[in-house]
């Protein structure tokens, strides 16, 4: 039987990355993305990677006749939702697009699928839920505090939303920060405008794109300085994806949760990381190692909505899930030059 496993966002960075992935466990991917922040040449890479091109329907998922013919069609047994607007800093500037799309959006799915009785999602939500965290690492059962930034509150907004709407079964997957690219350098983060990311920074830098890297504060409350984070490569967080839509299909054992977890019957948080954190300079000589190649970069000042330390403890994703991150920062650098060097040279 055809599974059929519709993925809004699927031309974007993780969306590209999870459809391989949904491919090579045997589900069928069904794409729908607006390519407001991604571009049609991506469905041609995916196609070398899979052997076929997927079925793509170019709209929005705040399009409500577009959707009703898409589920009318395709009767996706599950959905992943990744369309969605995620830059903090644009939130901070356009908050009524960023709760537009990422909230109004969110219901409008929600509608169509409970009218063509799809009741199975995974819903992209993110480690900003947590704010500035008062202990690290962080656990599903960590108290989430008021956002630092629109973007954050549409996370917030999207947990509660499906919570409250029971009969959907809601895998709610909290990524921390997604970098690399798929091995073969066909697909990886586009770079659409000045990056407001590390990593793309960082490789745009060392193409020489751009003149030097600036690190945003170097006299924070860590051993050097500089903030911290969990960097997760992105088919590992793809290949959670899969992990939660197979427990989506197959879910049997009901699992217990710690006081403070906001999970229940239909809607099951994990933390999607590695379990370590990496400074920005601990990166940046992490590249240096992997690649050979030095990254010019200044200590200048804070960037305003930073936090100073946040990393996973995945405990709970590696228990129920049966998912673990297989690749290291060594990995997540030579594949992220590999991509930034494949996009400096198109064929
Ligand atoms: C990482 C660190 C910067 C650029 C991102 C996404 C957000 C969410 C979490 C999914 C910080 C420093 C950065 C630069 C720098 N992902 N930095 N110089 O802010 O943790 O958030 O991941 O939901 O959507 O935005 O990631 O890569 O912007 O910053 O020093 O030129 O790198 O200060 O400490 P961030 P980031």
């Amino acid at each position: 039987m055809q599974r059929n496993i519709l993925v809004t966002g699927g031309l974007g960075f993780i969306g590209s990355h999870t459809i391989v992935c949904l491919h090579e466990a045997g589900y069928v991917p069904v794409i729908i993305d607006n390519l407001h922040n991604s571009r049609i040449e991506v469905l041609s890479a995916i196609e070398k990677l899979i052997g076929y091109t997927p079925e793509f329907i170019q709209g929005d998922v705040n399009d409500k006749s577009l959707m009703n013919d898409t589920f009318r069609k395709y009767q996706p047994e599950a959905v992943i939702h990744f369309a969605a607007h995620k830059s903090v800093g644009e939130s901070v500037d356009e908050p009524l697009m960023y709760y537009h799309n990422n909230v109004v959006g969110l219901i409008s799915l929600l509608e169509v699928m409970k009218q063509y009785d799809c009741t199975k999602l995974v819903f992209s939500s993110s480690c900003t839920v947590y704010g500035e965290p008062e202990q690290v690492p962080v656990k599903e059962s960590t108290t989430t505090r008021a956002a630092a930034s629109p973007y954050g509150a549409t996370k917030q907004m999207g947990e509660v939303i499906l919570k409250d709407n029971d009969w959907c079964n809601v895998q709610c997957l909290r990524y921390f920060n997604p970098v690399g690219a798929h091995e073969s350098s066909l697909i990886g983060e586009l770079p659409l405008g000045v990056p407001n990311n590390l990593i793309p920074y960082l490789t745009q830098t060392v193409a020489g794109i751009r003149p030097q890297l600036t690190v945003h504060g170097g006299d924070y409350n860590t051993p050097d300085g500089t903030c911290i984070r969990d960097y997760i490569h992105v088919m590992d967080l793809a290949e959670a994806h899969v992990a939660a839509i197979n427990r989506l299909l197959n879910k049997t054992a009901e699992h217990t949760v710690e006081d403070g977890d906001p999970s229940k019957g239909n809607f099951e948080v994990f933390n999607i990381g590695t379990g370590e954190g990496y400074s920005v300079l601990e990166v940046i000589a992490a590249f240096e190692s992997a690649t050979g190649r030095k990254v010019p970069h200044v200590i200048g000042p804070r960037r305003n909505g930073d936090i100073v330390a946040v990393w996973a403890d995945t405990t709970k994703v590696n228990e129920v899930l049966g998912w673990k991150a297989r690749r290291n920062l060594e990995t997540m650098m030579k594949d992220a030059w590999n991509w930034q060097l494949a996009c400096n040279s198109p064929n």
